[in-house]
């Protein structure tokens, strides 16, 4: 577990002026950059690749935290290692028997991250928690920005909580905003992917200090 922290979801973002984003961003206080990679195969939308973290990553020093919605993320983990990524997550969907590839990113010295959606029972991962450094709770579908967060998830970050213990760092994914989030604190998320709730508004340090100010007094 670690303090309640406001991960920015980079994918409704102004790619026209990335670079200018981030430093917003960092200026706005963020400290970590979730990186949505789609490949219009894993999910029904195409984002950007590990080129594009590689172009940004000497320009930042924020945490990237590649979030992997794409099919084989095997035969593409070096790409993402070589872009300078600090933590890798891909999807128990697409990898039913994740343990090599979890060990691959730990043995980069990377953190390794398994995702699971909201059909997928957290029995699904429970097998894995012993490799595992970062379990990613999707709380809408994978694909796309601006959906309603799930309201069941929040049950579901308890019983993960409960089933992984303190050693791993819980992050909740989708539709998260100041009206969303007290039930996922009050379950013990340790990381709050905020794409819509940041991005839609004026001021990124407004909203992401609002957000993370409600998270850790909510916190357990
Ligand atoms: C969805 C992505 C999320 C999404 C979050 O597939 O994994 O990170 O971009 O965006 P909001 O916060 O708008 O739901
Ligand atoms: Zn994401």
């Amino acid at each position: 577990a670690c303090l309640p922290t406001i991960a920015p979801s980079m994918l409704k973002c102004d790619y026209g002026n990335l670079q200018a984003e981030i430093e917003q961003l960092t200026r706005d206080g963020a400290q970590v950059l979730h990186w949505d990679v789609m490949d219009g195969h894993f999910v029904p939308n195409l984002s950007y690749g590990a080129l594009l973290l590689k172009s940004l990553r000497n320009k930042t020093d924020l945490f990237y935290d590649a979030h992997l919605m794409i099919s084989d993320p095997d035969r593409y983990l070096d790409d993402y290692l070589d872009a300078g990524c600090d933590a890798i997550t891909f999807h128990i969907e697409a990898v039913p028997e994740p343990t090599a590839l979890l060990k691959r990113i730990k043995d980069a010295g990377v953190l390794a991250g398994l995702s699971f959606n909201p059909q997928t029972p957290v029995s699904a991962i429970e097998p894995f928690f012993g490799e595992t450094d970062l379990v990613l709770l999707m709380s809408v579908e994978p694909g796309f920005g601006g959906q309603s967060f799930i309201e069941s998830s929040v049950e579901k970050m308890q019983q993960l909580r409960t089933a992984a213990g303190l050693d791993v760092i819980l992050s909740i994914d989708g539709g998260i905003g100041p009206d969303t989030l007290s039930g996922p604190a009050r379950s013990g998320a340790d990381l709050y992917v905020a794409g819509s709730s940041v991005f839609g508004e004026e001021d990124y340090g407004v909203a992401i200090r609002e957000m993370e100010t409600l998270a850790r007094d909510q916190g357990p």
